[in-house]
């Protein structure tokens, strides 16, 4: 069997780098995408330096023709796609936003990154597992969109968190007798621009759990979420 090529979106930085770094020491071709180029061609040239086997693409989550041509590109390139972490998001009613005074405009700049976004991509790559009859697709959630937990505050990103683990269901029942498995996870309050300074957990416990869904054997779960590899409710 050829090395199997996993995407991940916002690979730059924060859990997305890790989740990079870890999956390319498993015997997996890393694509690792941001929507910044030279931050995200820095980040490969630090992994390529430890010999991780990591690629670049450049993709916004929100540009539907750079969705396209990184489909394009993993066509012509290596014909398959095994693998997708939707990691890329945006948090941006985190500094005391709540359901009064979040704007409608928040809302929908935080559903274009953290939904419609991974929805699109999605879309795009599943033709390519389905092709072979395998893939792995890895939605980063927050215990902030888990219904179960649901309280007040952040109304944008928990709608945003909540809407992924819907796109999880919906997607792994279509999929449902095939070899494509689709999770949700929590990576837990990680520190990186995003969890902020005081986050307990290191970036290496964050990305663990996306790491082995990415990995996940034949007959693994699917249609679940997930915090430190354990089903939690949604
Ligand atoms: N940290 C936590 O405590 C925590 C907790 C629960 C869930 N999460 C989730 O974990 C994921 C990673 O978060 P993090 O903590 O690593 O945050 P981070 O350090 O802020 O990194 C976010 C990443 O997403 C990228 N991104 C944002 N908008 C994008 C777009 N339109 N297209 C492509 N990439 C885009 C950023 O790229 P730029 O560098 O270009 O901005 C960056 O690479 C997110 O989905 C987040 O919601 C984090």
């Amino acid at each position: 069997m050829k090395e199997r090529v996993i995407v991940v979106t916002g690979g730059n930085r924060g859990i997305g780098r890790e989740i990079c770094r870890q999956l390319a020491r498993t015997d997996a071709v890393v694509l690792l995408t941001s929507r910044d180029e030279k931050d995200g061609l820095e980040a490969v040239e630090d992994l390529n330096k430890q010999e991780l086997p990591v690629r670049y693409h450049q993709l916004d989550v929100t540009k539907p023709t750079q969705i396209l041509g990184l489909t394009d590109f993993l066509s012509k390139e290596f014909g398959r796609c095994d693998g997708l972490v939707n990691n890329a998001g945006i948090f941006l009613d985190n500094q005391g936003g709540n359901f009064f005074n979040t704007d409608l405009t928040t809302v929908r700049e935080t559903m274009e990154t953290n939904v419609y976004g991974p929805y699109l991509l999605t879309q795009a790559l599943v033709p390519l597992m389905r092709k072979n009859n395998y893939g792995r697709i890895v939605n980063m959630s927050s215990g902030l969109g888990r219904l179960s937990e649901m309280g007040a505050n952040y109304p944008a990103y928990r709608m945003s968190k909540t809407a992924i683990n819907a796109i999880t269901r919906v997607l792994s029942s279509e999929l449902a007798g095939t070899n494509i498995l689709v999770n949700s996870m929590c990576p837990g309050w990680v520190k990186t621009r995003m969890g902020g300074p005081n986050a307990p957990r290191p970036v290496e416990q964050g990305a663990d759990t996306a790491v082995w869904l990415a990995t996940l054997p034949d007959g693994g779960p699917t249609g679940k979420i997930f915090l430190d590899r354990k089903e939690v409710t949604w």
